[in-house]
């Protein structure tokens, strides 16, 4: 496993591209299971999860050729109709292929993904939606078994009980070739689920109100392939955002939807960040100490708990104390312990972190065990004094393109070290 050795204490200067959105990409590249034929993806981001989602799609039968930012999907036949643990248990999200594979074939065996690092994260609510339409859900061994008795699904309208982007996009998928009408209400309107209705939509489909939480989905017989860019990935530009204020530094984001990030950028500029529209992206200038501010994390268009953990490194900077509430998952605070040890000072109490600011961050050896939170550690090593090494970057390599090129271009002393960590 490779390591990242970063020294910190430059502020970040000059301009970063944002690459495409993995969680824009990951339902958009397993929606081409719904269409005969060849899709484009482009502006596909270079990440271990679309390579994971290429060998699932590949397990099912499909040609995948993984050029990126250029994905090809061929779908000529499905071979088979099963998401196996191997591949689920290294991406939750690979459970976006049971609304597909249950609308085009009547059928579809997934492991169930069970718990992750941040939370028990169950599918109670994809299922639901599927069983409204018709499907009939079975567990056997460790496997959601689904099966549309009479071989394709109904519309119907369907209230999810609690907001999840997952699950609204997999019943978009299933709802694009059922018979007659579906409602979705209480739907994810997060901005990927706008753009797999956008594809949907070019695939043939007709989805409508996406980004509002009413969804109504006319159902068709048959989709055809697209070629389509995915949009630019709101988190990983968030992430550069919170890096360049926290470093004291000025950096051009480039290849920005303001629109997407509204909550993240009110959050900065009351924290004293400026954030300021250029051209295609958006220029971030920072010094500290920052003024302390209060995040809760909430369903879109709220503060996205994806930016949870890169935005407590900057309240760390603050000059007084900040309570963040993480609403959404129930154990999304792993990276405390390890800011604690590169000498924050983070209190946790059930789903609110007490953080007091004015630290000053010692490099240290650390260690994340998801996502998000190893983007916060790499932040919180370019502020720090001395050397930081982030060890298990396979984390990061899940979810952001090449994070050290992209840092050490904007001047951050960095690099990656094969085989440590
Ligand atoms: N939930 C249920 N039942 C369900 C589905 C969800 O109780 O059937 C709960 C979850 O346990 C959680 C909450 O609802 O507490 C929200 O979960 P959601 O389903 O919205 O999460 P997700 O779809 O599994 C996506 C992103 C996550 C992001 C969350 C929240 C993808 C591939 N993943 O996950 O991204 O944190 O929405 O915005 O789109 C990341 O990129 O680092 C990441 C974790």
């Amino acid at each position: 496993m490779d390591s990242i050795r970063i020294v910190g204490g430059k502020p970040l200067s000059g301009t970063v591209a944002v690459s495409g959105s993995k969680n824009a990409a990951l339902p958009i590249l397993c929606s081409s299971l719904l269409a005969d034929g060849e899709s484009t993806f482009r502006n596909v981001p270079d990440l271990r999860d679309i390579g994971t989602t290429a060998a699932l799609l590949r397990h099912m039968g499909l040609g995948v050729d993984v050029a990126p930012p250029l994905v090809t999907v061929r779908n000529t036949g499905i071979t088979a109709t099963d998401a196996p643990y191997e591949l689920v248990r290294q991406m939750r999200a690979s459970v976006l292929v049971l609304g597909p594979l249950v609308a085009r074939f009547g059928r579809a065996r997934v492991s169930l993904p069970g718990g992750c690092a941040i939370g028990a994260r169950p599918i109670d609510q994809h299922l639901k939606g599927l069983t409204a339409m018709g499907a009939k859900v079975e567990l056997d061994h460790g496997y959601v078994d689904v099966v549309v008795p009479s071989g394709r699904l109904r519309g119907a309208d369907f209230r999810f009980d609690v907001n999840t982007v997952t699950g609204t996009e997999n019943l978009m998928c299933a709802a694009a070739l059922a018979r007659g009408r579906t409602t979705l209400a209480n739907a994810a309107r997060e901005p990927e689920i706008e753009e797999l209705a956008h594809v949907l939509n070019k695939m043939g489909a007709r989805v409508e109100g996406a980004g509002t939480d009413t969804i109504v989905i006319e159902g068709r017989d048959a989709l055809s392939p697209v070629d389509h860019a995915i949009i630019a990935d709101r988190i990983e530009a968030g992430t550069f955002m919170v890096a360049a204020a926290a470093t004291g530094g000025n950096v051009l984001v480039d290849n920005v939807e303001p629109e997407h990030l509204t909550a993240v950028i009110r959050k900065l500029r009351q924290a004293g960040v400026a954030v300021e529209r250029e051209g295609r992206g958006v220029r971030v200038a920072g010094k500290p100490p920052f003024v302390p501010t209060d995040i809760t994390t909430a369903p879109h268009p709220g503060f996205p708990t994806d930016m949870q953990a890169q935005l407590m490194v900057l309240m760390c900077l603050a000059e007084g104390v900040s309570t963040i509430t993480e609403m959404i998952f129930e154990n999304r605070f792993m990276h405390v312990s390890e800011l604690n040890r590169m000498g924050a000072s983070i209190d946790v109490d059930g789903r609110s972190a007490r953080v007091t600011g004015h630290a000053k961050l010692q490099g240290a050896s650390v260690m994340a065990t998801d996502l998000r939170a190893s983007a916060s550690l790499v932040i919180a090593g370019l502020v720090a004094e001395g050397e930081t090494r982030v060890l298990r970057v396979y984390h990061i390599d899940r979810g952001y393109e090449r994070i050290e090129k992209k840092l050490s271009g904007l001047g951050a002393d960095v690099e990656r070290i094969k085989g440590d960590g």
